[in-house]
């Protein structure tokens, strides 16, 4: 080697080893690698047993539920049905800052893609099952606007729901009788529905909660089937599980990368939305300035108080659990100053579909997000959990980006996007 090829070589090799060129952005350490592997879908576990649901995985259950969550027949004006809000088309979610049913709903609604997971259900963590939750909007009177014994009347009245309900429960009870079942009643703040509730025999309350819960446990076995699919991150995961430079370079771009850099160092983003589902399930106080002076802002203080006293709860008459299997509801934290004001960690996949974000939908993009973490403005109800993070704009512009590559398909067959034929 003559002295000048010497010296070109040299200084190929001080360049390789100094600049910090494409090549250097994709060399992971064991510990990132780690992090990564528990980001990536394959590590999502198998869905967690629902035992105070016992059809929560029966298939008869699941189709009964997909009927029940896109049949506007259950709503005071026949023109609400869940899939009103929850869209398929729009990752499960509406598009929009609040929810619009019978009436303005003043949060956002969430995704349901991947919830079965969730031990805690709304912003606030007010119910404890898939199944109580969704007997929530039924009867809000700004949701559905229905109540359960209209509920359990459409049922009865209807041959091809009686059969499906009996072939998975038992005999649907008859609640014609007007005099026994009036035709609008149930516990709600609504005075006129509620009184009638109160004017029924305890016996036939029974009945017809007992109705109203098995619509619920049949529509939380077709949510259940509501699960994320790969998404480019996990591609790349893969790869980069793999040792597989050439893919991980086709797959994600120098800025992606730097945004998954932040997002799991500097950005401190998997401290609350960690695991494959980019969320730990628990409540957080960020900060967010609330749209009104209701009082939901108290989030899960207040929500923490609803689920203990809800009567659909892990340790209610209307649960198939044994007292042993409700440890999340038994050992809840009641009562502290992180809960005031303190929302659920959402999941962070499939946020292309789902703006806009936080439980009043009060972010529109996610240039907005990461704006607002950059900022961590001080709370106005309980104490904001978040540090100003001081990034550059080239930083935030990565973070975006990063965030951009976690939309991916369903991992549900097409036929469950829409009603059963
Ligand atoms: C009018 C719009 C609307 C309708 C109709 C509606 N939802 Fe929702 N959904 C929302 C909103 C808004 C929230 C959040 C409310 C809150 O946290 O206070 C929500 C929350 C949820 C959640 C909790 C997600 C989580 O991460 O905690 C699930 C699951 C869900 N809805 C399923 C259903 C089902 C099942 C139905 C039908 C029985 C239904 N929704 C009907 C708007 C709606
Ligand atoms: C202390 C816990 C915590 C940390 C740290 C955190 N988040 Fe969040 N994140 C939350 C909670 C809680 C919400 C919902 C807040 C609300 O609506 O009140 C949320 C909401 C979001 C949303 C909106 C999702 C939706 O569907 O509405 C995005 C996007 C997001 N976070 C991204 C990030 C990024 C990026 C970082 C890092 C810079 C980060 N988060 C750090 C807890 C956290």
């Amino acid at each position: 080697m003559g002295r000048i090829e010497f010296a070109i070589a040299f200084l190929s090799i001080l360049i390789a080893v100094v600049a910090p060129g494409p090549s250097h952005a994709q060399t992971w350490t064991a510990a990132e690698r780690s992090i990564l592997r528990s980001l990536w879908i394959g590590s999502l576990p198998q869905l967690p047993k629902d035992s105070s649901n016992q059809v929560a995985d029966n298939t008869e259950a699941a189709k009964l539920g997909q009927k029940l969550f896109f049949d506007m027949r259950f709503s005071g004006n026949k023109k609400i049905a869940c899939s009103s809000c929850h869209k398929p088309e729009k990752g499960f979610a509406d598009g929009l800052p609040l929810a619009q049913g019978m009436g303005a709903v003043p949060r956002h609604t969430p995704t349901i893609i991947g919830t079965a997971y969730s031990p805690w259900f709304f912003w606030d963590g007010r119910k404890d099952s898939q199944w109580s939750q969704a007997l929530g909007p039924m009867e809000s009177p700004v949701e559905h606007g229905g109540t359960r014994t209209e509920f359990a009347k459409i049922l009865y009245s209807n041959q091809a729901y009686r059969k499906s309900y009996e072939a998975i429960f038992d005999e649907l009870r008859d609640t014609t009788d007007e005099s026994r079942f009036p035709n609008i009643a149930a516990p709600i703040d609504d005075p006129q529905s509620r009184a009638a509730w109160d004017a029924m025999k305890e016996g036939d309350r029974q009945i017809v909660s007992r109705i109203y819960s098995n619509i619920g446990k049949a529509i939380a076995a077709y949510e259940r089937l509501i699960i994320p699919g790969p998404s480019r991150f996990d591609q790349y995961v893969e790869a980069v599980l793999n040792g597989d430079q050439a893919t991980q370079k086709e797959l994600f771009t120098d800025d992606e990368i730097g945004g998954l850099r932040l997002f799991i160092g500097k950005g401190n983003c998997i401290e609350c939305h960690n695991g494959p589902l980019f969320t730990n399930n628990d409540f957080h106080n960020t900060g967010l300035t609330p749209r009104t002076d209701a009082p939901g802002n108290s989030g899960r203080a207040a929500g923490v108080k609803s689920v203990q006293a809800d009567e659909f709860n892990c340790l209610g008459p209307f649960s198939d659990a044994e007292d042993a299997d409700c440890g999340e509801l038994k050992f809840a934290k009641l009562s502290g100053a992180e809960l005031i004001g303190s929302f659920k960690t959402p999941t962070l996949r499939n946020l292309g579909k789902t703006a806009p974000y936080m439980h009043e939908g009060q972010l529109s993009t996610l240039s907005a997000v990461v704006d607002f973490y950059n900022r961590a403005p001080k709370a106005k109800i309980g104490r904001s959990e978040l540090k100003p993070l001081r990034l550059t704009e080239t930083e935030l512009f990565r973070l975006k980006r990063f965030l951009m590559t976690l939309d991916g398909p369903l991992m549900v067959p097409q036929a469950l996007m829409s009603p059963p034929r």
